[in-house]
């Protein structure tokens, strides 16, 4: 067997947000565990948020040959990091994080042989290429957001970006390969729903995938089963395209291989998960609970959560909410923070807590639904579980995961664009009741299809073991 310190050394760097961290950490642990060596590279704001609230030091630590490193972010301490205001982090991690990481790599020791970026991070493109280190960049998102992303000058050419006054938005656009049947103008990914084409995010988001379809592959965080016509269309541009998740599960799989389980470990959360709520769910009878998260950026304004609040109560059914601190409704001094029907619907039949152990919480027996902004992590998660979703999509990719889980994978409905009480009552209604059983067979189809993806023989299993091959071959080859 390859002693660990002769292995290749693989360094790791995520874009500094909870949805990327969390699943790029993931990675991370599956390559120790195929035993290379790792180093994780955390903005040092959110590496001191996870030592404070996570065991990720001493579940680490069990492998030779793995550590952290920390850079900045270039962002003050008391930036909200959340919002429309982690866009500025974009502009901080070109201008002040770059310089700071190439000297990195010149000191880091032992020398990296290969780098797996975030995708959505160029920066990390950029200076492999100038280094001449091999680098395989990671995306957080689904395949259809990629394809999509990497279709936007082709929507340029085509008339159809940017998108005229007067658009229809239920039309079906014509100029994303595959997706002529089903992608409605409404579906965009909110970057692409802009009056100039220069705008500076589209340009990014588009520049930036054209940069990972030239890179030394692409691993991405779905499986082939639930996205092989879009990976179809994407291996046509880019054939080096490994898809190893969902990756929460395959980490789990690949444990137990090794007789260890998640549940004596916490997540990889910034926050700290509130586990009151399993017990909660542990009183509430089987399939009856709505879970509801908006993930971890999203900053929804009073009336909107109000609507949904009220729309939950009005449905008379259970309901586990996910209220961040940043998300919670203040008295601004002319109305009451929340009004006494929603107190009194809450106290008897749901539970707020400000953050939850969220794959615990979907895997429970007691949850039936999710209404979810439709984050790729929480779509895999749902989609793992088998709990059919309301999406109600804020930003990014989340506009097109909507579109896919209703209209493609026929795993629940999607609310996009409506805020309203009675729309969010009768959605709640429809899917614990009135469309449950037709939702429900996709669901639990596509949860097989999910484990069996990572179990031994399946796709991600598959193709994560030709992954660390050819990281391996890459480095014999320099
Ligand atoms: C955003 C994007 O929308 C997403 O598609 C992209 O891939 C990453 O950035 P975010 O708002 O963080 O994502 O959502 P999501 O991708 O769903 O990730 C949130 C993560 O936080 C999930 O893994 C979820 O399990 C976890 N979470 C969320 C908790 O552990 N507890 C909570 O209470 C809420």
């Amino acid at each position: 067997m390859e002693a660990v310190h002769q292995s290749p050394h693989v360094l790791i760097f995520p874009f500094p947000a909870q949805g990327h961290v969390n699943s790029m950490l993931k990675l991370a642990e599956l390559l120790a565990l195929a035993s290379l060596r790792v180093t994780f590279l955390n903005s040092e704001y959110n590496h001191e948020s996870l030592v404070r609230r996570t065991d990720i030091l001493s579940r680490f630590v069990q492998y030779p040959g793995f550590k952290f490193e920390t850079i900045p972010d270039g962002l003050s301490q008391d930036h909200p990091r959340v919002g429309a205001a982690m866009r500025d982090m974009f502009g901080s991690l070109e201008l002040i994080t770059k310089p700071i990481f190439k000297q990195m790599l010149f000191e880091i020791n032992p020398p990296p042989d290969c780098i797996i970026g975030d995708g959505i991070l160029g920066l990390t493109i950029d200076v492999a290429n100038e280094l001449g280190i091999p680098i395989i960049p990671f995306r957080t998102t689904s395949a259809g957001c990629i394809w999509v992303f990497s279709s936007i000058f082709d929507m340029i050419q085509a008339g159809e970006l940017p998108i005229k006054g007067n658009q229809d938005m239920d039309c079906l656009i014509t100029s994303v390969a595959g997706m002529e049947t089903f992608l409605r103008f409404r579906d965009l990914p909110s970057f692409c729903k802009v009056s100039d084409v220069k705008d500076p995010l589209l340009q990014l988001m588009a520049r930036e995938t054209s940069k990972n379809f030239k890179a030394n592959g692409l691993i991405l965080n779905t499986f082939e089963e639930l996205e092989g016509a879009t990976l179809s269309q994407m291996r046509t541009k880019c054939p080096k395209i490994y898809t190893i998740g969902p990756l929460h599960e395959h980490l789990k799989a690949r444990l137990a291989d090794t007789n260890q389980t998640m549940s004596d470990r916490s997540s990889n959360s910034f926050r700290e998960d509130d586990r009151s709520c399993i017990s909660w769910l542990d009183k509430q009878p089987k399939g009856s609970v709505v879970y509801v998260s908006f993930g971890s950026i999203a900053v929804l304004p009073r009336e909107k959560l109000m609507e949904f609040w009220f729309g939950l109560v009005h449905s008379g059914k259970r309901f586990l909410w996910v209220l961040r601190p940043e998300n919670v409704p203040r008295n601004d001094g002319e109305c009451d923070v929340v009004p006494t029907e929603l107190v009194e619907g809450t106290k008897e039949r749901g539970y707020i807590v400000d953050w939850a152990p969220q794959e615990d919480v979907l895997a429970h027996g007691a949850i039936g639904g999710f209404l979810t902004h439709s984050g790729w992590n929480s779509t895999l998660e749902s989609v793992t579980a088998g709990v059919p979703m309301i999406c109600w999509p804020c930003f990014a990719d989340q506009q097109l995961n909507s579109r896919f889980v209703e209209e493609v994978w026929k795993l629940g409905l999607d609310m996009k664009d409506v805020c309203d009480r009675r729309v969010m009552e009768q959605m709640v209604n429809d899917l614990m009741v009135a469309k449950r059983e037709e939702i429900l067979k996709s669901a639990t189809e596509f949860a097989k299809l999910a484990k069996g993806s990572v179990n031994a023989g399946g796709s991600s299993n598959c193709n994560f073991d030709c992954l660390i091959e050819d990281i391996r071959m890459m480095i014999k080859n320099c």
